[in-house]
C-alpha cells in the first residue's frame, strides 16, 4: 500500500480506510490497555495520533518505541474522540525502522534553547520550530521562482567561482589547488597563480550581479538565485559567511522601476507566506514573536517610504538619539540607524536612495551632483537592510574612470566594461538576502536559525 504523508492524511480525513504512515515518534504515553504515539513525518506541524490496543500488540514489543524512534504503522484511519484532532490511526501492525536510545538521543520532549539546537543542527529539523522554518524556507524559494516566471524574468545560473570582486570589499574566500605547504612563487616573490588550477587567482563569488548584468543586456530580464560567500569576519545575528541571494537584473529599468519591482516582490513573497504557510506562521507567532503575523500584514498593506540618504541623515541627526556610531553625511549606516528610521521614525519599511558614492560599489550610476550614486537600500523593521541595489552606470567613460579611480583591475573586468562599449543600455537590479527575508517572515532573530547548516566564523560543522 502506498505510504501517505501525514499532511495528506489529516487534510483528506478519509475515515474508515486502511493506511500506512511512516515517521518519527514525538511522544508515547498511555495506560495498561492502550498506548498513544504521536508521529510526525515533517510534512506539517501537526502529528498524527497512533492508537495501539495492547490486547492486539504487546506492550513488550512497544518498549523500544521512544521519542525519536522511526516507525512504520499499518492501520485504519478513524474519527478521533480526542480534543484537537479529527482523525487518528488504529494500529494493526507496527514496524520499528530505527530506535533512539533515550539515554543518548538529545531531542527529548522538553523545549530546548535555540543556542543548544544550533549545536545539534543536524537534528534540529525534527523540532516543531525548525520544521516550520524549513517549510517556510521552501515555500519562499518556490514563490521567488513563481514571481519572476510570471513576470518574464529568466533564471540565469551565474558562476560560483570567479576572478572578480563584485562588491569590491575584498571579503573573498580564495579557491586554489596550489599546495599550501609549497606555494610556487614568481621571480619577484609573489604567488605564481599561473600554476594554479585556473591559471589565475580565483575566489568564491560574493554576488552574481556582474554576470547577471550580461544576462540583462541580452535577455532583457533575468534573476539569479544561488549561494554567495563573504569572508567578512563579523559575528552578528544578521551575517553569514555563506548565504543565498536573489538578484534580478533588468534592461531599461531606471531606479524608480527598480524600487517598484523590489517593493512588489517583497509584498508578493510575504503575502504568499501568509496565504500558504498559515499553520507554521501561527506556530512561530505563538512561540517566538507575538507580533509576527501583524507585522507581515502591515508590510503587505502599506507603501514603503522612499527618501534620500541625505534626508535620512538629517532625520537621524535631529533625532536626539544616542547612537553607538555617530552619524555624519558620508557615513555608512549601521543597523541601529536603519532601525531607528524604520521602527521609530517612519514606522514602516523605508527605501533609502542616492547614497554617497564613496560608501557604495563601483558599478552604481553616478548622479549629476558628482557626489552620490543611484543606490537603493530597503530597510525593514527588526532586520535593517534586507535589499541592496541600484541603477547601474551604463556609460563606458564614467564606469572605466571609476574603476581606475578605485584602483580596481581593469584586466579582470574587461568583459564587464565591454558591455558598455557595445549596445549599452540603462539597467538596474538588486540583491535580496534570502536569509534576511526568512528572518523577517519567520520572526527568528538570529540568521543562524533560518538556514539548515549555518556557516559563520569558526563554524563549519555538519
Ligand atoms: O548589499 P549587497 O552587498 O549587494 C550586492 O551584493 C549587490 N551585488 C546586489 C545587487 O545589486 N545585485 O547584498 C545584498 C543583500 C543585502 O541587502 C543583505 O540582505 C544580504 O544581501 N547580505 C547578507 N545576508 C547574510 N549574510 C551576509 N553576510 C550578507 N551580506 C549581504
Ligand atoms: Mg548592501
Amino acid at each position: 500500500m502506498k505510504t501517505q504523508r501525514i499532511v495528506e492524511i489529516l487534510n483528506s480525513a478519509a475515515v474508515d480506510t486502511d493506511i500506512v504512515v511512516k515517521g518519527w515518534v514525538r511522544t508515547k504515553r498511555g495506560n495498561k490497555n492502550v498506548a498513544f504515539i504521536a508521529l510526525n513525518d515533517g510534512s506539517c506541524m501537526r502529528n498524527i495520533q497512533v492508537v495501539v490496543d495492547l490486547q492486539k500488540i504487546s506492550e513488550e514489543s512497544l518498549k523500544p518505541i521512544t521519542t525519536g524512534a522511526c516507525l512504520r504503522v499499518d492501520g485504519r484511519l478513524v474519527s478521533s474522540l480526542g480534543a484537537g484532532q479529527g482523525v487518528e490511526v488504529q494500529a494493526e501492525k507496527i514496524e520499528i525502522y530505527g530506535t533512539a536510545d533515550p539515554e543518548t538521543y538529545p531531542l527529548q520532549k522538553k523545549g530546548h534553547s535555540l543556542e543548544f539546537l544550533r549545536e545539534i543542527a543536524y537534528l534540529r529539523p525534527r523540532t516543531n520550530t525548525f520544521g516550520a522554518v524549513l517549510r517556510i524556507r521552501h515555500a519562499m524559494a518556490y514563490a521567488i521562482h513563481k514571481f519572476f516566471h510570471e513576470r518574464g524574468f529568466y533564471y540565469l545560473h551565474t558562476p560560483l567561482i570567479t576572478a572578480s570582486d563584485c562588491e569590491g570589499a575584498g571579503e573573498m574566500f580564495q579557491v586554489t589547488t596550489l599546495d599550501l605547504n609549497n606555494v610556487p612563487k614568481t621571480e619577484t616573490g609573489e604567488i605564481d597563480f599561473s600554476q594554479d588550477f585556473f591559471g589565475k587567482a580565483c575566489n568564491l563569488t560574493v554576488s552574481g550581479q556582474l554576470e547577471g548584468e550580461l544576462g540583462a543586456l541580452s535577455m532583457g530580464q533575468i534573476y539569479t538565485f544561488g549561494p554567495t560567500f563573504r569572508a567578512e569576519n563579523s559575528n552578528t545575528p544578521r551575517h553569514l559567511a555563506e548565504f543565498w541571494m536573489i538578484e534580478p537584473e533588468a534592461a531599461f529599468y531606471e531606479l524608480d522601476d527598480n524600487m517598484e519591482l523590489a517593493e512588489e516582490f517583497l509584498k508578493y513573497l510575504i503575502n504568499y507566506a501568509l496565504e500558504n504557510c498559515r499553520e507554521d506562521l501561527e506556530f512561530m507567532n505563538k512561540m517566538w514573536d507575538n507580533e509576527l503575523i501583524e507585522r507581515l500584514n502591515f508590510v503587505v498593506n502599506n507603501d514603503f517610504k522612499r527618501l534620500d540618504y541625505t534626508e535620512g541623515i538629517e532625520i537621524l541627526k535631529a533625532s536626539g538619539q544616542k547612537f553607538e556610531f555617530p552619524v555624519e553625511w558620508g557615513c555608512d549606516l549601521q543597523s541601529e540607524h536603519e532601525r531607528y528610521l524604520v521602527e521609530k521614525h517612519f514606522k514602516c519599511p523605508v527605501i533609502l536612495i542616492n547614497y554617497p558614492k564613496e560608501i557604495k560599489a563601483f558599478y552604481m550610476k553616478q548622479n549629476e551632483d558628482g557626489k552620490t550614486v543611484r543606490a537603493m537600500d530597503i530597510l525593514f523593521p527588526k532586520i535593517g537592510e534586507i535589499i541592496g541595489g541600484s541603477e547601474r552606470e551604463a556609460d563606458y567613460g564614467k564606469l572605466s574612470a571609476r574603476v581606475a579611480e578605485l584602483g580596481m583591475s581593469e584586466q579582470s573586468l574587461w568583459w564587464y566594461l565591454d558591455t558598455r562599449r557595445w549596445g549599452s543600455a540603462p539597467h538596474s537590479g538588486f540583491g535580496l538576502g534570502f536569509e534576511r527575508l526568512l528572518m523577517f517572515v519567520t520572526g527568528m532573530t538570529n540568521i543562524r536559525d533560518v538556514i539548515p547548516f549555518p556557516r559563520t566564523p569558526l563554524h563549519a560543522e555538519f
